[in-house]
């Protein structure tokens, strides 16, 4: 067992798996190249057999990706499995993820198999990947809630088979720490041929434990854990990227482990992938939360001052929250906001440099200062948006408190200018009900919140709308200095999302 924690990163899959958070290929192609300076090991780009989108975008992926191993999610069966390999065989390190459940409540209820058909069904699965490559993960899902003898004979058979991998999923976060660790510890005790393989845990956050499962996991010999950045993924999330590895480095007391990520990149990393999913960061999250490292009572800040240790048991400089935030202005030329780009971590093309300055120069004119916040909200507004459908082209609100608040919006849809105006019980109101009358469209409006990205009056305002339509769910973004524009951005923005699900492009 070596000293070197495996980080299997899961968030452009599990983690695109929260609701609303649907990525196009581009996004999640920078996605993808991000976490590969962040330094992760392997990145699971998708489940190719899922949508023709996903396909395309593990296809692009494994395309790019030069050091990173990367991963393609596969259920137990042929077409799954010689799928996924199709779309990640360009990659230089492939890597084939097959799973099947392993509980009793998933075989009776879901799967309809007996035992020995998921023993076997395991083991064909794995040498079928095998075929393809000698990188095989084997997942026994919902293995928290198995019937350990069954589980052990399960992972046994994928090990006989070829697997090199074994991944112990608490698929529902039903584990409890110190069962989570026993559990471990048993396995490694009785399966046969375990020290062959890296052993590794995906850990949900239902009850809020999935990091002390990941970390408690660790202490009892697992060397590989799935997570995602800021924790995203199916229901109340999966183990939080920042908050392991954090927690590995914090404590080298208790975990004399290493891992490859460079901590420095990680508040960006964290930026990117909530300004491309449309999932907000909790102020309060750790490690990357706008309060995490925020020192608000007297007696906190007196001791900060004197000693910074006495209330700070990691800087903020160490994940890459940068202490003066403040880098550009309206006077800033083109090759200052260029190395802005690079040391951010944003690896762009001429054209799309060019096209986030004249977007940085529109905003500088209206604030007079520029923030990280802000130039990561430029790139992720202005180059990594999906093709739009509708485009916003002019927006004119009258409102007060004397006046009837009235909309005059002008709008490309599929390339054609239609102008039209109504009115609303707000400037919001009026904005979004004149936008769905030239857009023809029916979603339901389920949230509206407005972020102020910097302080002071002047700042960004960044709107994130959630909408539904036939039980699809997306979530908008958008930015502007003027809070109703940003607001009619993140509408449209959700809108061309709900076009890009009805074509089908989507995840799981
Ligand atoms: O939660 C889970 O069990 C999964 C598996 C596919 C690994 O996401
Ligand atoms: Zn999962």
């Amino acid at each position: 067992m070596g000293d070197r924690v495996v980080i299997f990163d899961t968030t452009l899959r599990d983690g695109e798996q929260s609701p609303g958070a649907t990525m196009n290929v581009a996004e999640k192609v920078r996605i993808a190249q991000q976490l590969e300076k962040l330094g992760v090991d392997v990145i699971e780009a998708g489940f190719p057999i899922s949508s023709q989108g996903d396909f395309d975008a593990v296809k692009t992926i494994a395309k790019v990706i030069t050091h990173a191993e990367v991963a393609a999610l596969a259920r137990a069966n042929p077409q799954d499995i010689d799928r996924g390999w199709e779309a990640i065989k360009g990659a230089t390190a492939p890597r084939i993820h097959t799973f099947i459940s392993t509980s009793d409540i998933h075989l009776k209820h879901q799967l309809k198999k007996s035992k020995e058909e998921v023993i076997r069904i395991a083991a064909q699965s794995v040498a079928r990947a095998k075929k393809h490559t000698p990188n095989v993960e084997f997942s026994a899902m919902d293995a928290t809630r198995s019937d350990v003898t069954f589980l052990t004979a399960v992972i046994e058979a994928a090990i006989q088979a070829g697997a090199t991998t074994i991944n112990i999923p608490d698929t529902v976060g039903y584990a409890i720490p110190s069962e989570f660790g026993e559990l471990i510890r048993t396995l490694r005790q009785t399966i046969k041929g375990i020290e062959k393989v890296t052993l590794s845990v995906h850990c949900h956050n239902d009850l809020g434990l999935a990091v002390a499962n990941s970390l408690m996991a660790i202490q009892n010999g697992v060397r590989q854990v799935e997570c995602t950045i800021n924790g995203i993924g199916e229901r109340a999330g999966n183990t939080s990227l920042e908050e392991v590895v954090m927690a590995i480095r914090t404590r080298k007391d208790l975990f004399p482990f290493s891992t490859r990520i460079v901590p420095k990149h990680i508040f960006t990393t964290s930026r990117l992938v909530s300004k491309i999913t449309g999932m907000v960061v909790q102020p309060n999250k750790a490690v990357v939360g706008s309060n995490a490292f925020a020192h608000e009572s007297g007696i906190h800040q007196d001791g900060v001052l004197k000693k910074k240790q006495t209330y700070e048991i990691m800087t903020p400089e160490s994940v890459g929250i940068s202490k003066s935030s403040l880098v550009l202005g309206k006077l800033s030329g083109r090759h200052a906001f260029k190395v802005r780009l690079r040391e951010l971590g944003f690896r762009l093309s001429e054209k799309d440099v060019e096209q986030a300055f004249s977007r940085f120069k529109e905003l500088a004119d209206k604030k007079r200062e520029i923030y990280d916040e802000d130039i990561v909200s430029i790139v992720a507004e202005e180059i990594h948006r999906m093709p739009d459908r509708f485009k916003l082209v002019y927006l004119n609100v009258i409102t007060g408190n004397i006046t009837v608040p009235t909309a005059t919006v002008k709008m490309e849809v599929d390339g054609e200018v239609i102008q039209e105006a109504g009115f609303g019980d707000g400037p919001v109101d009026a904005t979004f009900k004149t936008i769905k009358k030239i857009t023809r469209t029916r979603s339901k409006l389920l949230q509206f919140a407005i972020n102020a990205i910097t302080g002071g009056t002047e700042a960004q305002g960044e709107v994130t709308v959630r909408l539904e339509e036939k039980g699809q769910t997306v979530i908008g973004q958008g930015a502007d200095t003027d809070v109703i524009v940003a607001s009619a951005k993140a509408y449209i923005n959700a809108l061309n999302k709900l076009e890009y699900r009805k074509k089908g492009l989507r995840g799981l």
